[in-house]
């Protein structure tokens, strides 16, 4: 029987399937717990890389990112992405680079558990921030907060940008079009694309078991970017920070499900009223 149909469908797991999701998850965040205590100054990234790579070892689990994508012409060579102020998304990590008091750093980790991926990251203050950046951070918390808020059977895609990109740009900052969330299983990037600016009722309509992963990277001044000559580090063109939060999750029958979530962690999904 040829299906070919899954190849270009969303990514649509079963409740077993979810069940392994949930593993994999619950671990990714553990290594974002385990990085947040090394964020000071004087660190330097290539640290936070090994302590992921090592904690991933232990556990038995594959760093995703390490060698992505297979047989790419500049595979990236990390087990975690460490993306610093003006620095979008897929910075990354080298001994060469030293975290300084004031730079806030966005740590993305994808860990690997019998071919399920769990992808999450959030965004560090390192020592005392100025107030703009410690902003930027908390809003762009908050823009995923309201993206993820929207996720229910029924809703659309465009929603969950919607929702993104009217709460950045209040705020005055602008979304980041060039890197979007993706669907999420035992494929690390899957259909749909979840793009973080969109209109309500726009794109493909979500439905249970649907699982993804909803990223913004806001930044405080264009929505521009450029990736450098290493082939993956993006930053701002006009060399503004940029901030991201990230959860991977699943559609549930009434709502949504937020499958890197600490152990034992929640996250308030309630909106106040426009
Ligand atoms: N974790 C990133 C995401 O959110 C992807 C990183 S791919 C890498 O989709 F190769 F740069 F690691
Ligand atoms: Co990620
Ligand atoms: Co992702």
């Amino acid at each position: 029987m040829v299906r070919r149909r899954r190849r270009y469908g969303p990514v649509l797991l079963t409740p077993a399937e979810l069940d392994r999701m949930r593993e994999v998850g619950q671990f990714a965040a553990s290594l974002l717990d385990l990085v947040e205590p090394m964020i000071q100054p004087g660190v330097t990234t290539e640290a936070i890389d090994r302590a992921v790579h090592e904690a991933t070892r232990a556990r038995g689990a594959i760093s995703a990112p390490y060698l992505y994508p297979p047989g790419g012409d500049a595979p990236f060579p990390k087990h975690c992405c460490t993306s610093v102020n003006e620095v979008v998304c897929h910075g990354i990590p080298s001994e060469h680079h030293v975290l300084h008091e004031g730079d806030i750093i966005n740590v993305d980790v994808t860990p690997k558990i019998d071919g399920y991926h769990g992808d999450t990251s959030r965004t560090f203050c390192v020592g005392r921030v100025n107030d703009q950046a410690r902003q930027l951070v908390d809003d762009t918390f908050e823009a995923m907060r309201r993206g993820i808020a929207v996720v229910k059977p029924g809703a659309f895609v465009g929603d969950i940008g919607h929702a993104i990109q009217t709460f950045a740009e209040a705020k005055g900052y602008s979304v980041v079009r060039q890197f979007a969330g993706h669907g999420i299983g035992k494929i690390f990037h899957g259909p749909p694309t979840i793009s973080h600016t969109g209109k309500p009722g726009e794109g493909p309509a979500l439905v249970p078991g649907m699982t993804l992963t909803i990223e913004p990277m806001i930044n405080a001044g264009d929505w521009r970017c450029t990736v450098l000559a290493d082939h993956w580090t993006a930053i701002t063109v006009d060399r503004s920070h940029s901030a991201q939060f990230e959860h991977t999750l699943t559609v549930t029958e009434t709502g949504v499900e937020i499958l890197t979530l600490a152990e034992g962690a929640t996250l308030d999904l309630t909106v106040p009223d426009a």
